[in-house]
């Protein structure tokens, strides 16, 4: 479900609402600073991110606009102890729906704006992994098979 595209959420239906609430708590129960509705197994594009005061729902995010660049430490509650620096956007605007379906368009910088991209990343079935430069890539692909493997 981790590498699979999430389908763009079409109404707020009780499901969906269901849906947010489980991922805002399990957010915080892991102390995550942001969550994809695939990371729990539902296929909706729906994003959650933890902040000082109240949580952001980003439903059917989309990234219109991108600055700068900025390499920093980011890690995943879906491959968990794994911490490596990535490479991301500084500045974003994020545009999308709030859980009561109301147009959104939001700025963020630094960590906010990290999660984001994070978090669209996982909805397009792509891991913060995959945005390693190649040797280290298939460094942390071998480390990781090694890991599975034993798991099996
Ligand atoms: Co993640």
């Amino acid at each position: 479900m981790l590498r699979k595209k999430s389908k763009p959420v079409k109404e707020i239906s009780n499901e969906i609402k269901d849906i947010i609430n489980k991922m805002i708590q399990t957010m915080k129960a892991y102390n995550g600073i942001g969550l994809a509705a695939n990371q729990l197994g539902y296929m909706y594009r729906i994003i959650t991110i933890n902040t000082a005061d109240k949580p952001i729902v980003i439903i059917n995010p989309r990234v219109t606009k991108k600055q700068g660049s900025i390499l920093a430490e980011e890690g995943c509650l879906s491959l968990p102890g794994l911490y490596l620096k990535i490479k991301r956007a500084n500045f974003i605007i994020v545009e999308g729906y709030d859980q009561n379906f109301k147009n959104i368009k939001l700025q963020a910088t630094n960590l906010i704006s990290r999660a984001i991209q994070h978090e669209i990343d996982h909805l397009n079935g792509v891991l913060f992994i995959d945005r390693l430069p190649i040797l280290k890539r298939i460094k942390i692909y071998l480390q990781l098979r090694k890991e599975w493997k034993k798991l099996k």
